[in-house]
């Protein structure tokens, strides 16, 4: 096959944090997949990343954390580099905006713009914070979306309907340093006027590319260029990020949207130099096909603003395709860093070790290819347990562990085919192809499940020609199966590799098909045209298990663990009324509180909630009505000590008299909790003062 230049790139994360599973969903397993296929498949392939580290989103959790900004993104930047390699994220370089060539190439990126006349240099009224002597832009004000009225908006853009926004087209800004108001004040910037560049995107997008992007992708581009597209600017007053290059634009920098996307390139060179190789064609040569994998609140960025900005500067070629998946969800909720909603990739990792297939197929088999998707870790725990371990591990063990028993790991001579094994093979050679198709359009899913259905195949024609009995009657057609069965075995080891890294180079040693230095490995079109990929009298190794069962207690901790977060949230949210109007001494110890005990619960008839309760208080024994019936069950409650105001005067609750009252408050989740001594024996009547 001949060689296609292949340069793919994935979103640059932030180095505000570490990567969750939405980050693996969304981006780097896709493109991951995509990579290890062009190359099994034959072709060059620069798979591209770095760290995305300037930007309003350093600096503030800079602030957070109580640190410099450049100590964050060193931390983030290793552990997130980290993550992917742990995940098997082939990256062919990982590089990171503070590389001082990557300053280099965005600075004269923007100098050869400057000098073209590409931009609109301008003084204009822009949001600022008077208590923080800064000007708002991007993450440092949020305020309403004018499309869509979502509430959080960033002053670039629109989280929730993915809109790109000016800070001043905000309904009601406020300031997320200080939470002023802003107020405006003039400065001088530089502006890509994107509607020059109307007319080329219609044509590119809209013309050239209405069948072969996906409809989410190419429906916001059409609905944004619809409407009409405005200058944006590209320079921030900002001391965190790249110089603006040009005399009087002293303390302001690249905004980080220009900046960061020409981190591809910059990554590239940086590979290019440590390869010996040269960078131009990935990026000029008008045969090599660039793809951006990246989320769907990326997609303004890489289809309108970046690709306008390649075109200005003249010298590079477009995007091919930039096949953005939506959002993934975590147990019904969205994803969110500051929240900790989240499964961190570097904590999975200390839960499930070794398990990063587990996680790779999981996220895969359930993308977010077209919609929003829900993760779940119930089903987390079935895709491993009912399709890798069941069907996979489970036929691959067989084969392995059989192979091992009659033939001591010795490939079998076959004899006659029959029908059904012919066909077997017939469709084993046609998975590349099966696969290669899904792939080729995106759709990472299906290509999974077709991968599913080659171990599914394996196990159907196992379990119809059952040759763990017919060894007992006949050696000839076992040693023909078994041959067979070795066939698929061969290929769920190749063709598992975009998706399963780390099982399909497990898998290959157990069939000890791993090349020797020189020699070819088995890949995709070896597959497809080679009638034997496992000849008779080939060893293999040892059986090895691939996968292991999850059990119900790992995923009930992992749902114990959100469900902390939840509570932790919500106490974190609730609201907390103001301080009441200051008392005496004296009004205080009017009142009489004293340690008693509950003797007696029961619910009050026809009232949801109020108990009638006896309390032992020390002096007496007395009956207290409280409305708590929705928080506890009468006989839960029964010895347990409470705090009881007893000088209160008695009042009549449907009917009953209440001769005090038990003090309670409440907690993140609404439900009420005694205020009690400790959990220690105080005795009853002690007066709590
Ligand atoms: N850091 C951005 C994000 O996480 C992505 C940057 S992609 C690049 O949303 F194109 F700018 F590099
Ligand atoms: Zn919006």
């Amino acid at each position: 096959m001949a060689q296609q230049r292949y340069t793919l790139t994935a979103a640059l994360p932030y180095t505000n944090g570490p990567i969750h599973i939405g980050h693996l969903a969304g981006v780097y397993v896709p493109a991951d997949i995509y990579a290890r296929y062009l190359r099994l498949t034959g072709n060059d392939v620069a798979f591209i990343c770095g760290s995305d580290e300037h930007g309003v989103a350093i600096p503030m959790k800079a602030k957070k954390e109580g640190v410099s900004p450049k100590e964050i993104i060193d931390k983030y930047h290793g552990i997130i580099k980290k993550s992917f390699v742990d995940f098997g994220i082939s990256f062919d370089n990982y590089s990171r905006t503070s590389a001082q060539v990557h300053h280099k190439t965005a600075s004269d990126f923007f100098k050869k713009l400057y000098g073209q006349d590409d931009f609109i240099e301008e003084v204009t009224e822009q949001l600022y914070d008077e208590e923080a002597e800064q000007f708002l832009a991007d993450r440092f004000v949020i305020g309403t979306c004018p499309n869509c009225s979502y509430e959080e908006a960033y002053g670039d853009q629109c989280e929730n309907c993915g809109t790109s926004l000016n800070a001043t087209d905000l309904i009601n800004p406020k300031s997320t340093i200080t939470g002023a108001i802003p107020t405006l004040k003039k400065t001088r910037h530089w502006f890509l006027p994107l509607d020059r560049y109307e007319g080329f995107l219609k044509d590119w997008i809209l013309e050239s590319h209405k069948s072969d992007w996906k409809p989410n992708v190419y429906g916001q581009c059409k609905s944004w260029i619809d409407d009409g597209l405005k200058p944006r600017a590209v320079t921030r007053d900002l001391d965190w990020g790249i110089p603006v290059p040009v005399k009087g634009a002293e303390g302001k920098v690249l905004y980080v949207w220009f900046d960061a996307p020409i981190g591809y390139i910059s990554s590239t060179k940086e590979w290019a130099e440590r390869e010996g190789k040269d960078w131009e064609p990935y990026w000029k040569d008008k045969d090599t096909k660039l793809y951006h994998f990246i989320g769907k609140d990326n997609i303004v960025f890489h289809c309108i603003i970046f690709p306008s900005m390649l075109k200005a500067h003249g010298d590079f070629i477009l995007p091919e395709n930039v096949p953005a998946n939506e959002f993934l969800n975590l147990e019904g909720n969205k994803l969110s860093t500051s929240k900790n909603w989240a499964v961190w990739l570097h904590e999975y990792l200390q839960e499930f070790h070794d398990m990063q297939d587990v996680l790779r197929y999981a996220l895969t088999a359930n993308a977010p290819e077209t919609k929003d998707n829900d993760f779940t870790w119930k089903d987390f725990q079935a895709r491993n347990n009912n399709e890798l371990v069941a069907i996979f591990g489970n036929f691959i063990n067989r084969v392995t562990v059989l192979t091992q028993k009659y033939y001591d790991g010795v490939v079998p001579e076959p004899s006659e085919f029959t029908e059904v094994d012919r066909e077997t093979l017939e469709a084993l050679r046609k998975y590349p192809e099966k696969i290669s198709g899904s792939l080729d359009r995106f759709r990472f899913r299906e290509a999974s499940q077709e991968l599913m259905n080659l171990a599914r195949l394996g196990n159907k024609y196992l379990a119809d020609e059952e040759p763990w009995k017919l060894i007992k009657t006949d050696e000839e057609r076992t040693k023909t199966i078994m041959f067979v069965a070795l066939q698929i075995a061969v290929g769920l080891a190749v063709l598992s590799e975009p998706f399963l890294p780390f099982t399909s180079e497990k898998l290959k040693h157990i069939l000890s098909v791993i090349p020797n230095e020189g020699e070819e490995s088995l890949n995709w079109s070896t597959m497809s045209h080679t009638e034997t990929l496992l000849p008779a009298g080939h060893q293999i190794n040892k059986s090895e298990l691939l996968f292991r069962k999850i059990e119900d207690q790992e995923i009930e901790a992992q749902l114990a663990k959100l469900e902390a977060t939840k509570k932790s949230n919500q106490q974190m949210n609730s609201n907390i009324e103001p301080q009441k109007e200051t008392i005496t001494f004296d009004d205080f110890s009017k009142l009489d509180m004293r340690v008693g005990t509950i003797v007696k619960a029961e619910k009050m008839p026809k009232a949801d909630k109020l108990l009638v309760l006896k309390v032992d208080t020390g002096l007496d024994t007395r009956t207290i009505v409280s409305g708590i019936a929705e928080s506890f069950k009468p006989e839960e409650i029964v010895g347990k000590q409470v705090t009881v105001l007893v000088n209160l005067a008695p009042r009549k609750l449907r009917g009953v008299e209440s001769q005090g009252m038990i003090l309670m408050a409440e907690n993140g989740e609404g439900k009420l909790v005694f205020v009690n001594p400790d959990e220690q024996d105080v005795k009853s009547g002690s007066l709590i003062s």
